[in-house]
């Protein structure tokens, strides 16, 4: 990411919400439709250019759950833990990406490719226990399953 293209971004985000109520979280939902999360260069340079403190900013980033403070992987994982999923074993689901990645909740592996997070239902509970990959669902997933899946993943790369 080239600095002067970011705070030319963030420039002409600001200028757009400038002004309007609500503006600070439209700002920071621009900034993350851009660059996939908020990179802290950007908030820096939205505390200079709305001249807003800093920590306003990231009262805001940290009380969202939405906004990310870190660069997403290349491929999504989402494991569920709603109550289906977690009553057919998704905790050994879990178990089985952090053992396989080395990465917790929220983390992404150090090569980029894979972010893992935890979600609460993910609205087709009879397909328990589910794993999604960005947009492809995995539906009674067993253990067994996981390498397979992570594997399938890391050859399309
Ligand atoms: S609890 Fe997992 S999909 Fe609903």
């Amino acid at each position: 990411m080239v600095a002067e293209t970011l705070n030319e971004d963030v420039k002409a985000v600001v200028a757009r919400w400038k002004g309007k109520e609500g503006n600070l979280i439209m700002i920071l939902h621009d900034i993350q439709d851009r660059y996939g999360y908020v990179p802290r260069e950007a908030a820096l340079e939205v505390s200079h250019q709305a001249d807003m403190p800093l920590a306003r900013i990231y009262e805001v980033l940290t009380f969202y759950n939405y906004f990310k403070l870190k660069a997403p992987g290349k491929f999504n994982i989402s494991v569920c833990l709603g109550t289906a999923c977690y009553l057919k074993g998704a905790a050994a689901l879990i178990e089985e990406v952090r053992h396989i990645l080395h990465v917790d909740e929220g983390q992404t592996t150090k090569d980029g490719l894979f972010h893992l997070q935890i979600v609460r239902c993910l609205g087709c509970c009879g397909l328990a226990p589910v794993i999604t990959v960005d947009d492809k669902v995995y539906s009674a997933v067993k253990r067994s399953d996981v390498v397979g899946i992570i594997a399938e993943h890391s050859k399309n790369v």
